[in-house]
């Protein structure tokens, strides 16, 4: 019986972010934001995605992106090619998109597989058809505030926290994990001054596989923020009473009960971490889809740039 009421309690205390509902409705607005464009006789606007090889867990990514960004009424340019492609071909590829009028966005699905000079060829991608907020001119707006492309898994998790009221201003911000992806450009966003009720003006610490005492660290986090790519990794003896917990991963971990033979589970042990945290994202349902309609956000603030 005790269990029980303190199980009732657990569930009474936590909230949890549904991701899904809040991207459903941004890909609403920016539906109705096209569909208006088109109806005043514009082009479409235009997303080119390079998939190499055959990692399932991207061509799952890269096929979701598809969907969302034909059901909002923009065109899809994809390219899926064989991990043998060779970089001079993919050269080409990017330099004739670079110049593509009906293309606003481009994006070349990472990691690609070994023997590809990654940075290389995210680099070569125009800077202003850049939806992924990659290239280092980008990169480098984005540190000192100005008006760029933000990389859609941390503006995915801003605009959670801005969904959720979550306050940011003051508050002690931990990001476990220091990724170009997610980690160092979700530090430059709540680092930075910011508007009353715009996400920013955090003291931001960012913890990686080097840092000494993480728990410690990990337990003054107001905000906890784990993008660390290890299913699991954060604990219910790592959160602080009352912390909004942001879970960025995604892992697929065996589970043999399942057609499919995986499961999917995030970085942060979602039980535990329930029964001290206030706020908390599910795995899947929670940044995951935040993404996808962040880079549909970031195609479109292209197009309108070019139109
Ligand atoms: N791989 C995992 N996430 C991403 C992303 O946001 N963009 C690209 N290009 N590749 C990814």
């Amino acid at each position: 019986m005790l269990s029980n009421i303190g199980e009732l309690k657990m569930i009474d205390m936590v909230q949890i972010i549904d991701g899904k509902k809040v991207s459903d409705q941004l890909l609403v607005d920016l539906k109705e934001k096209i569909e208006g464009l088109i109806s005043s006789g514009k082009r479409r606007p235009g997303l080119a995605v390079i998939l190499v090889g055959n990692d399932p867990a991207s061509a799952t990514y890269v096929g979701r992106k598809k969907k969302v960004c034909e059901s909002l009424g923009m065109k899809s340019f994809d390219y899926v090619l064989s991990a043998a492609v060779t970089e001079d071909e993919l050269i080409a590829l990017i330099e004739r998109l670079n110049n593509d009028q009906d293309v606003d966005g481009i994006l070349l699905q990472v990691p690609l597989p070994k023997g590809l000079n990654e940075r290389k060829l995210l680099d070569l991608i125009s800077h202003e058809k850049d939806v992924d907020g990659f290239h280092p001119v980008n990169v480098g707006k984005l540190l000192l505030g100005l008006p760029t492309f933000k990389s859609c898994t941390p503006f995915g998790v801003c605009e959670l926290l801005k969904a959720y009221k979550v306050e940011t201003s003051g508050k002690h911000v931990v990001i476990v994990g220091r990724s170009n992806i997610v980690g160092k450009p979700l530090s430059a966003m709540l680092i930075q001054k910011s508007e009353p009720g715009e996400p920013g003006n955090a003291t931001v610490t960012v913890c990686h596989s080097r840092t000494k005492n993480l728990k410690e660290i990990t337990l003054q986090a107001d905000i906890l923020i784990a993008a660390i790519g290890q299913p699991l990794f954060v604990k219910e003896d790592m959160v602080k009473e009352g912390a909004v917990v942001i879970d960025v991963g995604v892992n697929r971990v065996d589970d043999s009960t399942r057609e499919r033979g995986y499961k999917l589970v995030g970085d942060v042990d979602f039980e535990g971490a329930s029964k001290k945290a206030r706020l908390i994202t599910p795995v899947p349902g929670g940044v995951g889809p935040m993404t996808i309609a962040m880079l549909m956000k970031n195609t479109l603030k292209s197009y309108l740039d070019r139109v």
